[in-house]
């Protein structure tokens, strides 16, 4: 739209919003006379500089010289772009922010006809599902509890074996160039092109004005990947797109809670659960832009990460995230679903209010942050409390923001003081009921083994060579911690690179990241991949070579943790859990060696 097109509804927006509801959703004004007072949100005072005028629709601060209407308050208050301002407001009203492109005429066509086609491939596929070929995917869909109502509000839909789409699109006139362009065809080389989605339910993912701008498709059985995304096309921006923020928005808007969740599944199974805030990042880690997203909505989302070690590993990458973003009244709060479930599976064995008391009852960052620097860690002796403390500083210098910085320095400082006493007890003193709460919901595995060095680098080695067994391999070293700082940083950069990147399969492709984010000095001379590949050849191979080596290691620390626990039982001074301590490490063991005897 034109710019005055813009001005107009800008005026419009003026004229239907009070500008004293706005503000005083964030700071308390006081009636005085014809005007509301304030102490200024922009600027440091006792004594209220700032004043609201209703009738004119502006703010003015005496004391900065702060001023402007509800717009420009929305953006300096909020850290709003023009446009995130005035769409926000709009919402607030029910009115739509109507089409504005800053770009060329043509690119805006383009995208027009982009926007076009990924609604004809939406409607298509909610065809076909009711439809004959469909039939399986309906089914699939019923079985997991979603109704024709949630199918319809979601548009659910099945894409058929059959390269239909294609044929449905061409006979619309669409390029086979267009279609891969937007990710729905796959054009191989020496072969005919295919549909990218075949077989598979399908999810649309739709963008904030609620235009499909991409697809997710998941199979029906179990066969592998269990989801399939689009690419990243003219119109669809993974980094940035959050699953479901169409609705959510609004509904978080009228709540005060937005909830971010692993998946499409769970967003959905919320919704039919009546809670309809919730979103999701697609198939990635959740990025910095997906915060920024979120804190559109709300000051604090809540992320609600599933109950198993991929998902404890999602909660404390995230707090990576948003530690350089953070800035006054903005952060995360953590909800952790119990029994490894994951929302849908909580929701269908508890119900919403069991639910919605998980997310109410959340964890802060700044407890994540800390426990994210303690799990797994000793901290007996001087040294190794120091380190701790180091650490810890070193995570907090991420913050940017000054202010928030100042304040998470105090806070880990007392948290320092008052936790690393002469002996460590974590989750065990009396005056921190919440540090015990978490640690019954066992969170994180609080004991760790520690990899050797040798044995850290048979495994780096071994993701390099295979990339594949990265995810398999993942969770069950989740309880080993990679002492030497060098390779920890290689070990956690490959896990990075393969969550965000899950397609990577060959040695070549990570590789050649590693080299590029790392510098090849900073990590080729610490593996051997030649001799490596010669002795292992194949995935399968280098499967058995690596089993071999981790039960070796926790082996080794059952038997040493077997020997502590017996020279307690054997001065006399133990308590029942020592016992049960004892007999089940007893039984892990035997376990172990049950296990490596398969070899
Ligand atoms: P999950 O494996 O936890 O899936 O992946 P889910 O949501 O519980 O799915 P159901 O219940 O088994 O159907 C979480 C999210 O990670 C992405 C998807 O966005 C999924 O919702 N994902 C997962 C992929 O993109 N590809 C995959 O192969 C697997
Ligand atoms: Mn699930």
């Amino acid at each position: 739209m034109a710019s005055t097109d813009l001005q107009k509804f800008c005026d419009e927006l003026r004229a239907k919003i009070s500008i004293v509801d706005v503000i005083s959703s964030k700071i308390k004004l006081v009636r005085k006379g014809r005007e509301y007072m304030a102490c200024c949100p922009f600027h440091n005072e006792k004594t209220p500089s700032f004043t609201v005028n209703e009738a004119k629709g502006f703010y003015h601060c005496f004391g900065c010289g702060a001023h402007g209407d509800i717009i420009k308050f929305e953006m300096e208050a909020n850290g709003l772009s023009f446009i995130d301002a005035v769409e926000k407001l709009a919402h607030k009203v029910g009115m739509q922010l109507p089409k504005f492109n800053p770009e060329s005429k043509e690119e805006a066509e383009k995208k027009a006809t982009a926007y076009d086609i990924m609604e004809m491939a939406a409607k298509f596929f909610e065809k076909m599902l009711r439809l004959p070929a469909g039939r399986e995917g309906l089914d699939y869909l019923y079985a997991r509890g979603f109704d024709d109502t949630i199918i319809q509000k979601f548009r659910l839909g099945f894409a058929p074996g059959n390269n239909g789409l294609k044929a449905q699109l061409s006979s619309h006139g669409v390029s086979d160039k267009e279609m891969e362009e937007l990710g729905l065809l796959t054009i191989p080389e020496n072969n005919r092109p295919h549909d990218f989605f075949r077989n598979r339910v399908m999810i649309p993912i739709m963008d904030k004005r609620g235009r499909v701008i991409a697809f997710g498709g998941r199979v029906l059985d179990k066969s592998q990947p269990k989801y399939l995304n689009s690419p990243e096309t003219p119109v669809f921006n993974k980094r940035r797109i959050l699953y479901n923020l169409n609705y959510a928005r609004d509904k978080g808007f009228e709540a005060k809670r937005l909830i971010i969740c692993e998946g499409y599944m769970d967003v959905i199974a919320m919704d039919k659960y009546g809670i309809g805030y919730a979103v999701a990042p697609l198939g990635t880690a959740l990025t910095e832009e997906q915060i920024q997203e979120a804190w559109k909505v709300v000051n604090e989302p809540i992320c609600c990460f599933d109950g198993d070690l991929a998902g404890i590993r999602a909660a404390v990458r995230s707090v990576d995230r948003v530690l350089p973003i953070l800035k006054p009244g903005y952060s995360l709060q953590y909800a952790f679903l119990p029994d490894k479930l994951d929302p849908d599976e909580f929701l269908r064995a508890k119900g919403t209010d069991e639910f919605l008391k998980i997310v109410t009852d959340t964890m802060p960052l700044k407890d994540l942050l800390w426990r994210k620097n303690l799990e797994g860690r000793l901290v007996a002796t001087p040294e190794q409390k120091a380190k701790v403390e180091k650490d810890i500083k070193e995570e907090v210098a991420k913050i940017t923001d000054e202010t928030v910085r100042n304040y998470y320095i105090q806070e880990m400082k007392s948290k320092i003081y008052a936790e690393l006493r002469p002996q460590l007890k974590f989750g065990k003193e009396k005056d921190d009921n919440r540090a015990v709460k978490y640690e019954k919901r066992s969170l994180i595995k609080t004991v760790r083994t520690d990899l050797d060095d040798l044995v850290a680098k048979y495994v780096i080695s071994a993701f390099v060579c295979y990339p594949g067994l990265v995810e398999e391999y993942e969770e069950k070293l989740l309880n080993f911690a990679v002492k030497d700082t060098k390779l920890k940083g290689v070990y956690e950069k490959i896990l990075e690179i393969i969550h965000d990147n899950p397609d990577i399969e060959s040695e070549d492709e990570l590789t050649a990241i590693l080299d590029e984010i790392l510098g090849q000095e900073a990590w080729r001379n610490m593996v051997d991949l030649r001799i490596l590949k010669k002795q292992c050849p194949d995935i399968i191979k280098m499967r058995k070579e690596l089993n071999e080596r981790i039960i070796e290691v926790q082996l080794k620390q059952l038997e040493a943790d077997i020997r502590d626990c017996k020279r307690i039982l054997e001065s006399g001074n133990f308590g029942d859990d020592d016992y049960l301590r004892f007999e089940s490490l007893k039984k892990e063991r035997d376990a172990l060696i049950n296990e490596s005897d398969g070899f």
